[in-house]
């Protein structure tokens, strides 16, 4: 796997786009918002993948991955017309097996082929299985960074609009009141990821998008948490009670303490 590999995925995925392109433009919105999305996610690959200073074939492969995390959210639209996952397909499962059926990477060999299958079929998983092996531990991790940088991304673009003007999916239908609930807060002050099932409020959902911070595995990924200004503008728009105010010192202190024992290391 090399940077000429990688090129021919990348014509290879903008025309699987084009495929599944739809012919009702609020439709066609949301496949091109996937599409920047996955443009995106590689970016951010690649600035961690240099910054952890992996070699050409690993950083080939982690843009590989990133290039295809999210590639069955075209036919899951297109068959579907949601990205929601609970209401459709699981899409990292559905990517693996296009990857499959296309024969997309059949010029790899066989372990790049499966390494890079079986990462995204876990991308989107609640937490990484214990017993991977080093290298899928590795790209995983890799691509779940990447991967919420721009959701974080996408979320806070939407957070500076009215929520009557946010896409359908966006919220995932949550009301967006005054309250948040405790489990969720709880959660947050524990660092453990929440759960999309326990969410019931838009503001529940923002503490999960904080708790991921958590959930982060490179320093290049915390270093762009900061620079990006993420804990600050997902927390300026939850109610300020001292249970949340007390999550978030903790949450900022971590973040602080993970990037000086970087620097010092
Ligand atoms: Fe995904």
């Amino acid at each position: 796997m090399n940077a000429d590999t990688l090129a021919q995925y990348r014509s290879w995925f903008s025309r699987f786009v084009q495929d599944h392109a739809a012919r009702n433009e609020q439709d066609q919105q949301n496949i091109l918002l996937k599409y920047a999305h996955t443009l995106q996610v590689c970016s951010n690959t690649r600035r961690i993948a240099a910054e952890l200073g992996l070699d050409e074939r690993a950083a080939a492969i982690a843009e590989t991955v990133a290039l295809f995390h999210d590639i069955g959210r075209f036919p899951q639209y297109h068959r579907y017309r949601t990205f929601q996952d609970s209401l459709s397909v699981n899409h990292a499962v559905l990517g693996a097996q296009v990857l499959l059926e296309r024969h997309v990477l059949r010029d790899l060999p066989g372990l790049e082929r499966s390494l890079i299958v079986r990462t995204v079929a876990l991308h989107n998983v609640f937490l990484l299985p214990r017993g991977l092996d080093d290298e899928v531990l590795l790209q995983a991790k890799l691509v779940r960074d990447a991967d919420k940088l721009d959701i974080w991304r996408v979320f806070m673009e939407l957070l500076d609009r009215d929520t009557a003007d946010w896409p359908s999916a966006a919220g995932l239908g949550l009301p967006d009141t005054p309250e948040h609930s405790p489990g969720v807060i709880d959660s947050l002050e524990r660092r453990e990821m929440v759960r999309l099932t326990s969410l019931r409020t838009l503001n529940d959902f923002k503490l999960l998008q904080l708790a991921w911070i958590y959930d982060l595995n490179f320093a290049p990924s915390l270093r762009m948490v900061v620079e990006r200004g993420v804990i600050d503008r997902l927390s300026a728009t939850v109610p300020q009670t001292p249970e949340v105010g007390r999550a978030l010192g903790k949450l900022r202190q971590f973040v602080a303490v993970r990037l000086a024992s970087e620097t010092a290391a």
